[in-house]
């Protein structure tokens, strides 16, 4: 057994750490996840404090190789952590003592472990915004490319999921894309605050060196340092409104889930899921089940359970560092996990994707869909549209009684609920005359679907 390592606060205390204790304050099973942005701010610290004087060039220099090996060792998975080290930050810095000798005993001048892991925390985020943006990016690419093919698709769409109006698949496909249009600008505009530097703020109070925050943060691409050292050491409403971006994300995925899982059903027979992207039931050899859109809908659970566990977290704490952070690492982490998985899974299942639009069509027919194309006709030939709602709703109404849809009926019989109507009502009550008449920005008529498409595209080219 080798002895127990020397903690770096350890001079206060004539007894050693209780072994409970020990493991409950202990973080450093998940926040060695932080490792390599934990360096790197390391090694900008330091060669900011060369900069400035309070450390040598060679002593700068000793302890970026020094970080550099470490790095190196956990990356090659050589690197033992110790509970009894508490956290990634003393971890590291106690192996660079070990590797490097005193000198490495200087890192920590003008800092602590409350500016470090902010700073790793943002460095960190920072990454993953960067990735969930290239994720979103493609996953819209997609959706475009769907929705083009299907500008000229017939489905019904639903209120109250009650059949309502004929609508264009393509429509539906860019009503998807623009909820992840907002979810993406609610991301790039987290990272504006997110991209802000706490080096410096040490503990609490900053510190008596001279430190030069602008190249620090320089060094590290932030865009600015923190105003205010109380705040820096404190905030962490960044992480806050990642998660709520995060958790507007996956509800519009879970939306965007329960319709496939409908329209996936032998009842809807909308669409297929590729077989490599479902799973079967043990007892029913029948079954192909839509578990991955299934998951994304339950995964939604979690993340919002993340967004109140980080709020509760924060709500009465006094400034400026509270121990109580530390508890953001797991919300935080789940949470780019379950968003980057569910990316990987939607943009996963779409190239997949098989249509059955005869069977859309079909279903759009059902219903009275062009009801409301009829009401506009009428309004059009004169009658208020209050009026013409009624003449419709009891041409309908005579349709539920003999089976029929509108379309089926004969001129003289729709003639009998209004005199207005002339033999042009039949290109008004089929599904294309319906989708085409929407012809507006906007609408859903398949001219207007592609002019759509292409604007989502140039919108993507340009951000
Ligand atoms: N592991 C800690 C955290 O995640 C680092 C900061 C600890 N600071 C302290 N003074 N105990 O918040």
């Amino acid at each position: 057994m080798s002895a127990a390592p020397r903690k770096p606060w350890g001079g206060r205390f004539a007894e050693p750490t209780n072994a409970f204790v020990e493991r409950f304050t202990a973080s450093v099973g998940l926040d060695q996840r932080l490792a390599h942005h934990d360096i790197m701010g390391s090694i900008a610290h330091a060669r900011m404090l060369a900069r400035v004087g309070v450390l040598t060039d060679a002593e700068a220099g000793a302890i970026v190789a020094g970080l550099e090996g470490i790095e190196t060792d956990i990356v090659e998975g050589r690197f033992t952590w110790q509970v009894a080290l508490e956290d990634v930050h003393m971890n590291i810095e106690s192996a660079l003592v070990q590797r490097i000798g005193e000198v490495g005993k200087k890192l920590h001048t003008a800092r602590s472990r409350n500016d470090q892991v902010a700073t790793d925390v943002r460095l960190w985020l920072r990454d993953e915004i960067d990735a969930i943006d290239g994720q979103l990016r493609e996953t819209m690419a997609a959706l475009i490319e769907r929705a083009e093919r299907e500008a000229g698709t017939l489905m019904p769409g639903f209120t109250h999921l009650q059949t309502a109006q004929p609508i264009t698949f393509g429509h539906h496909l860019l009503a998807w894309f623009e909820m992840l249009a907002r979810d993406r600008e609610r991301f790039q505009d987290c990272r504006r605050r997110v991209n802000v530097m706490p080096l410096g703020a040490a503990a609490l109070a900053g510190t008596s060196f001279p430190i030069d925050r602008i190249y620090t943060a320089q060094l590290l691409g932030f865009d600015r340092p923190t105003e205010n050292s109380l705040d820096a050491v404190s905030d962490r409403d960044f992480a806050i409104e990642f998660v709520a971006a995060a958790a507007l994300l996956m509800t519009h995925f879970s939306r965007m889930a329960e319709e496939l899982v409908l329209w996936s059903s032998v009842q809807f027979g909308f669409i297929s899921l590729a077989d490599t992207w479902c799973t079967g039931s043990s007892i029913m050899p029948q079954k192909k089940n839509p578990d991955v859109p299934e998951l994304l809908r339950g995964k939604t659970g979690r993340v919002n359970g993340h967004l109140v566990a980080l709020l509760t977290l924060m709500k009465a704490q006094p400034l400026a560092y509270n121990k109580d952070n530390q508890e953001d690492k797991e919300p935080l982490f789940d949470t780019v996990d379950t968003v980057r998985d569910s990316l990987t899974a939607f943009a996963g299942m779409l190239p997949g994707l098989i249509v059955h639009a005869e069977r859309m069509r079909e279903s759009a027919r059902a219903g009275f869909a062009t009801a409301t194309d009829l009401a506009d006709y009428l309004v059009r030939h004169g009658l208020p549209f209050r009026d013409a709602h009624e003449v419709v709703g009891q041409a309908v109404r005579r349709g539920v009684e003999t089976g029929r849809d509108l379309a089926a009926f004969t001129l003289d019989e729709l003639r009998s609920f209004s005199p207005l109507i002339g033999e042009d009502v039949f290109a008004v009550l089929t599904l294309e005359g319906s989708v085409n008449a929407r012809d507006h920005l906007g609408g859903t008529a398949p001219r207007q679907v592609r002019a759509a498409a292409a604007r989502a595209r140039a919108r993507l080219d340009n951000t």
